[in-house]
C-alpha cells in the first residue's frame, strides 16, 4: 500500500493500514524551514499552529484586559513575538515527530518528496517519488488542499496565506482580511489581541451562514466587541502592493472604499491538491471544482487508487480527513469502515468558542421534520460565572415526534469539548430525554448541555 500525502487523511491511513497488515509506505512532500515534516496542512501550517497561537494570544488577553477583574494586578504586561513563535514551532516539531515515531512503530515505511501515480501494472501500480519508482497494489491519495489565491492579490509580499499569516515576525499595525470565514476569524482574533487594528472583509451579505443563526449573531457582536471590524457585502475591486504595505479598493454598497493595511490575510477558502500527481496522464477523474471524484468506498474512477480527505471534498476538517483514513484502511482489509458524514463536529476556536453539529432548526425544517428546541445560557451557569466568562449559549434541536437529537450549536467557553458529549449521544441516536437525564457533574459548564436538553420539553431548573 502507497499513501500519498502525510496529512491526517494520510499519516492516519497509513497508520491504520498498517496496523491491519498491510506492508505501507507513505510519500509526503511538505517541508518545513527546509525539512521533511509529516502532519500535512492541519499540523504544520494549520490546526495546530494557530491553536498554539489563538492560546498565547488569548493569555496575553486576558493578562493586560481580563485577571483585573479576578483581583490580580499584572502591571508592564509586554510580548516577545519571538518566543510567541519558538512556542508556536516547538510545538509543531514535537507532534509532527511524534508521527514520524509512530510510522517507525507501525512498520510504516516513510518517503520524502512529491509522489505520482506512473502507470498500472499487474493490477497494481507504479508510483514515482523523484527518481525512484515503488510497486503498490493499493494507492490512497491524500494529497490534501491549498489556500485559495485571489487573482487580484496573488500571494507574495504583504499578502499572506494561511502560513505567512502564522509566522509574521511584527504585529501589523493595520490588518486587512479578505474573507470572514473560518481562518480569517481564527486569526484576526490572534493578531488583534497581539495589538493589531484588524479589518475583515467579506463578500457575502452574512456572517457564518453554515452556523446557527443566533450562533452567528452572538459570534459577530462579541468578535466586534473585541475590535474586529467587519464589512460584509463588499466587492474587492483592486488590490496593489507598495513597499509599505497593501491597499485594497472595494465596493461596499454604492461606495468605494480604498483602505491602508501594512499586511493582508486572504483567506477565501482552499482547492485542492492535485498537480504533480499525474492525474492527468493516468486519467484520474475530478469534479468540476477539481477534486478528485471518490464514492462512498473512497473508490476513484481508476483501480486500486481510493482518495480521502481535503483532496475528495466536503467538510475540509481534520478529523473528517482522519476518520476517513481509518475508514479507507479497514475497507480494503475487507471491514466495514464507514464515517457518519451527519455527525461531524464543526468548532470555531475564537473567544467565545463556537461548535455545533448536525443540522440547524432551518435545515431540519427543510428536511422535512417538525422540530422543538431548549436553549440556555452560560450566564445561569455556576462554573461559568466563576471563570468570569458567562458569554453565549446551548441550543439543542430535537425531533418533535421521536425526541431525537437533530442538531446542536453553542457558542461559550469551552464548548470545543463540551461538543464531543453530545456528538457522542447523537452518534447512538440518542434523544434530547437521554442527554437531559445524564448525570453531569456540578459545578461543570456541561450542566449548561444538560440544560439546554431539558429545555426542549421546557422543564430546566436553572432558568
Ligand atoms: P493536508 O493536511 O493538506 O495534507 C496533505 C499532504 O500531502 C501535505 O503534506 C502535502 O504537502 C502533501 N502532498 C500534496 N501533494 C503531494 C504529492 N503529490 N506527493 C506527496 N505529498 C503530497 N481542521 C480542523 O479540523 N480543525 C482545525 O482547527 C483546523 N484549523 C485549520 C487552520 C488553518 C489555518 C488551516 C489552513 C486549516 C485548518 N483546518 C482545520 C483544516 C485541516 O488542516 C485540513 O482539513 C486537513 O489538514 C486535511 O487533511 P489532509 O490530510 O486531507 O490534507
Ligand atoms: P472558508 O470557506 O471558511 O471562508 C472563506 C470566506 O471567504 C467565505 O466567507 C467566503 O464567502 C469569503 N470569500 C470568498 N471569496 C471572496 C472574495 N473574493 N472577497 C471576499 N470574501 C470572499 O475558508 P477559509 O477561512 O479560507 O478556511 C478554509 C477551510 O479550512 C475552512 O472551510 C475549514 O474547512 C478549514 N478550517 C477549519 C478550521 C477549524 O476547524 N477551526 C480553522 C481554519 C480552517
Amino acid at each position: 500500500m502507497i499513501v500519498i500525502g502525510g496529512g491526517p487523511a494520510g499519516y492516519v491511513a497509513a497508520i491504520r493500514a498498517a496496523q491491519l497488515g498491510f506492508k505501507t509506505a507513505c510519500v509526503d512532500a511538505f517541508e518545513r524551514g527546509g525539512k521533511a515534516s509529516l502532519g500535512g496542512t492541519c499540523l504544520n501550517v494549520g490546526c495546530i499552529p494557530s491553536k498554539a497561537m489563538l492560546d498565547s494570544s488569548e493569555r496575553f488577553e486576558m493578562v493586560q484586559h481580563e485577571l483585573v477583574d479576578h483581583g490580580i494586578l499584572v502591571e508592564g504586561a509586554s510580548l516577545d513575538l519571538g518566543k510567541m513563535l519558538a512556542r508556536k514551532d516547538a510545538v509543531v516539531d514535537k507532534m509532527s515527530g511524534g508521527i514520524a515515531y509512530l510510522f517507525k512503530k507501525n512498520k510504516v515505511t516513510s518517503l520524502h518528496g512529491l509522489g505520482r501515480l506512473v502507470r498500472q501494472d499487474q493490477g497494481g501500480w507504479v508510483v514515482g517519488v523523484g527518481e525512484q519508482e515503488f510497486a503498490a497494489k493499493h494507492v490512497i491519495i491524500a494529497t490534501g488542499s491549498s489556500p485559495r489565491e485571489l487573482p487580484l492579490a496573488p500571494f507574495g509580499g504583504h499578502v499572506m496565506d494561511n502560513a505567512g499569516a502564522l509566522a509574521l515576525d511584527r504585529v501589523p499595525g493595520k490588518l486587512g482580511v479578505i474573507g470572514a470565514g473560518v481562518i480569517g476569524v481564527e486569526l484576526g482574533s490572534v493578531w488583534r489581541r497581539l495589538g493589531a487594528q484588524v479589518t475583515v472583509l467579506e463578500a457575502l451579505p452574512g456572517f457564518l451562514q453554515a452556523a446557527d443563526p443566533a450562533v452567528a449573531r452572538e459570534a459577530l457582536k462579541q468578535l466586534q466587541k473585541q475590535g474586529l471590524e467587519f464589512h460584509f457585502g463588499v466587492k474587492i475591486a483592486r488590490i496593489e502592493q507598495t513597499e509599505a504595505g497593501v491597499s485594497v479598493t472595494y465596493a461596499e454598497g454604492d461606495q468605494e472604499v480604498t483602505a491602508q493595511f501594512d499586511k493582508l490575510i486572504v483567506a477565501i477558502g482552499r482547492v485542492p491538491n492535485t498537480q504533480g500527481l499525474g492525474a492527468q496522464d493516468v486519467g484520474l477523474e475530478l469534479d468540476e471544482r477539481g477534486f478528485i471524484k471518490a464514492d462512498s468506498h473512497y473508490r476513484t474512477n481508476l483501480p486500486n487508487v481510493y482518495a480521502i480527505g481535503d483532496v475528495i471534498g466536503g467538510a475540509m476538517l481534520a478529523h473528517k480527513a482522519e476518520e476517513e483514513g481509518v475508514a479507507v484502511a479497514e475497507l480494503l482489509a475487507g471491514q466495514a469502515g464507514h464515517v457518519n458524514y451527519n455527525v461531524i463536529p464543526w468548532v470555531i476556536y475564537t473567544s467565545p468558542e463556537i461548535a455545533w453539529a448536525g443540522l440547524t432548526e432551518a435545515q431540519a425544517k427543510e428536511q422535512g421534520y417538525d422540530i422543538k428546541s431548549g436553549q440556555f445560557p452560560f450566564s445561569a451557569n455556576g462554573r461559568a460565572a466563576g471563570h468570569n466568562d458567562t458569554r453565549g449559549f446551548v441550543k439543542v434541536v430535537a425531533d418533535a415526534k421521536t425526541d431525537r437529537i437533530l442538531g446542536v450549536h453553542m457558542i461559550g467557553p469551552n464548548v470545543s469539548e463540551l461538543i464531543g458529549e453530545t456528538v457522542a449521544v447523537m452518534e447512538f441516536a440518542g434523544s434530547s430525554e437521554d442527554l437531559a437525564r445524564i448525570v453531569h457533574a456540578h459545578p461543570t459548564l456541561s450542566e449548561v448541555v444538560k440544560e439546554a436538553a431539558l429545555g426542549v420539553e421546557k422543564r430546566t431548573i436553572h432558568a
